[in-house]
């Protein structure tokens, strides 16, 4: 008889699939990712209607929640800020009294061991939205905007993060941070780096959420377009060249062919980020009963690992958790 591949031999029973099972989710893979919001309401605590479950938390709010999470294991987050004010060059984002600095001052102080990483970008500080300084022609202007990521990721290192992360997609920022770091002193601090960050409209609900959404126009000109794989490549490489310790894929599942090319290209580790859109659409699909929430959202996280995703940003984490832990 044809001897032919018997596959289901090492499927038989859970114990033998667990034998052989080549990824797995540990909770030291996971970023959870909080929005922080400047306010004097302690109690401020506001729903992200395209995000069900999500929150717009003040300080208290967030040490409460983060509270629970370390309980339930969490390793690491990533925090959001929205300023109370917002000008046309985001200076909340460097301020050293700035909202995210007052949350890693505490979050660190309650929770020295909780890797604590601060996205560095302008968007969620400026008045009209962009990622960068805009010039009186409407433009985003690239290397006026190097210095003033610098100085936001120098004040976040000082307040504590322990992880710098630029998702603003300027060329030459990994390099202007490095440099600024490694000038105040903090050359053990790694850069996290939106090294392969889509203009995505899978960011849509994100942009409720920090409340960044651009004013005008949108981020074309310097996130890049969907169609380009080969490009993503040339992005890390330039990253890493400047000094990206950690280089990342973003948006997450429509992506997984750039997580798996930086993986076989690179050496470096590699993130991915499980956007706000990737989220919602489970989400809706779990509250409409069409799907199993548990079962897709673990799903969709071993398709990061088995791409080569070393790290996984996502707004499950804190679910993921309470899940490994039975
Ligand atoms: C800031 C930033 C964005 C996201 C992370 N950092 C928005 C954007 O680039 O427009 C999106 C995250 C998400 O959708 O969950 N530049």
């Amino acid at each position: 008889m044809f001897d032919f591949y018997r596959g289901r031999r090492l499927r038989t029973t859970p114990a033998l699939r667990e034998m052989v099972r080549e990824n797995e989710i540990r909770p030291q893979d996971l970023i959870m990712c909080y929005f922080v919001v400047e306010t004097d309401d302690p109690d401020f605590r506001s729903p992200i209607s395209s995000m069900p479950g999500q929150c717009q938390l003040s300080l208290k709010q967030l040490e409460k929640q983060v509270g629970e999470a370390v309980k339930n294991g969490l390793h690491s987050c990533m925090l959001f800020g929205i300023p109370a004010e917002k000008d046309e060059v985001g200076s909340q984002a460097y301020a050293e009294d700035g909202i995210v600095q007052q949350a890693i001052r505490m979050l660190k102080a309650k929770w020295p061991e909780l890797i604590v990483i601060a996205d560095t970008c302008l968007c969620e500080y400026t008045s009209h939205g962009h990622c960068g300084i805009v010039s009186s022609k409407g433009e985003v202007r690239n290397d006026p905007t190097l210095d003033l990521l610098a100085r936001t990721a120098v004040s976040q290192t000082k307040a504590g993060a322990d992880i710098v992360a630029p998702s603003d997609m300027m060329d030459g920022r990994v390099a202007a941070i490095r440099e600024a770091l490694d000038e105040a002193g903090f050359t053990d601090t790694p850069i996290m780096s939106y090294s392969v960050k889509y203009a995505s409209a899978f960011y849509g609900p994100f942009r409720e959420a920090a409340e960044g959404a651009p004013k005008f126009g949108d981020r074309t000109t310097y996130q890049m377009d969907p169609g380009n794989g080969m490009e993503g490549l040339r992005e890390a490489a330039a990253d890493i060249e400047e000094g990206a310790d950690i280089i990342m894929v973003k948006p997450g599942m429509p992506y997984l062919d750039m997580v798996r090319m930086l993986r076989d290209n690179f050496d470096t580790p590699v993130a991915a980020y499980q956007v706000s859109g990737e989220y919602s659409m489970i989400k809706a699909a779990a509250l409409n009963g069409w799907i199993d929430e548990q079962s897709v959202v673990m799903e969709s996280l071993v398709a990061f690992k088995r791409a080569g995703a070393d790290l996984i940003i996502s707004y499950f984490t804190e679910d993921v958790l309470k899940t490994l832990n039975g």
